[in-house]
């Protein structure tokens, strides 16, 4: 029993941060976005008796209980009773520590394998209640890839797909961490843009890009500004930071000649009704 799945990378269109919550994380309103850009994902069914194996064509993705995709093995097995094992064999292609999801999506492409393979026939709401113990963004990768998310990401407004976009990713090497940046994220004292008119604009083919973490990430990096004006400069229209960064998606015909970037021109990419991505 084998299957191959593409595991879409993410953008936040829009991503406005509220206040700190008792329980320490921080409440959002963003409008999500899946992209054709994706790591390939190669799972076999293993005999219970053998162990959890996970590959990865990126050696600096971790292989052992830290990485997502064996959290979300192991919850599919305390949910439905299930015995077996698997072996996971990850393609990357989604940069690390880049704000494009790409640990979240691989666990939420792991429980859609999952309930497959083993035909447990569990719905996607339950997958996507389950994604939240994961983490914070494995939730909308449940929706069929445009999705309002609110709460601490976890609370996704499935939404029609947006007219396609060409886009173009940059990354500098560097990554950041998710926990440094929201650390860093001080509460803005200026009047905010409220999220759901720009989700209206958004809708009705006016996108207007924004992220409240490029102020926290910018101080932590601060090469990162420099990088957005020097996009900026080479022709984009529109250059944000993605989620906690460190990469930036832009909109509009630009150049970018920079040896020490990664750069890819994706698009948007959403799944079809009962199918993955
Ligand atoms: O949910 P996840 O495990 O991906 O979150 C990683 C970390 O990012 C959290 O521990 C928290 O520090 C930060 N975070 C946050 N607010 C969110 C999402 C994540 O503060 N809405």
């Amino acid at each position: 029993m084998a299957l191959k799945l593409y595991s879409p990378a993410k953008i936040n269109l829009f991503l406005r941060i509220h206040a700190k919550r008792p329980d320490g994380y921080h409440g959002l309103s963003s409008l999500f976005q899946t992209l054709d850009l994706a790591d390939e994902i190669n799972y076999t069914i293993l005999s219970p008796h053998e162990s959890d194996k996970i590959s990865c064509t990126d050696s600096r993705v971790p292989t052992n209980e830290s990485n997502l995709v064996f959290k979300a093995a192991k919850l599919f097995r305390e949910k439905t009773g299930k015995k077996f094992s698997v072996c996971i064999d990850i393609n990357k292609k989604i940069p690390i520590e880049a704000g494009l999801g790409g640990g979240s999506s691989n666990a939420a492409t792991t429980l859609w394998a999952l309930n497959r393979l083993l035909e447990t026939s569990v719905s996607e709401e339950e997958l996507m209640t389950w994604g939240a113990e994961i983490g914070s963004d494995v939730p909308f990768f449940f929706s069929h890839g445009t999705a309002y998310c609110t709460g601490r990401g976890e609370i996704v407004e499935d939404l029609p797909a947006l007219s396609t976009k060409d886009v173009w990713l940059a990354k500098p090497s560097i990554g950041l961490s998710t926990v440094s940046v929201y650390k860093a994220y001080k509460p803005l004292e200026v009047e905010q843009r409220d999220p759901k008119l720009y989700l209206q604009k958004a809708i009705t083919n006016n996108l207007i890009p924004f992220n409240d973490l490029e102020i926290p990430a910018f101080e932590l990096l601060p090469m990162l500004k420099n990088l957005k004006q020097k996009l900026i400069n080479s022709g984009f229209n529109d250059v944000t930071m993605s989620g906690s960064g460190s990469s930036f998606f832009c909109f509009g015909n630009g150049q970018i000649n920079d040896q020490d970037l990664f750069v890819c021109k994706t698009k948007f990419h959403n799944r079809q009704k009962n199918s993955w991505y």
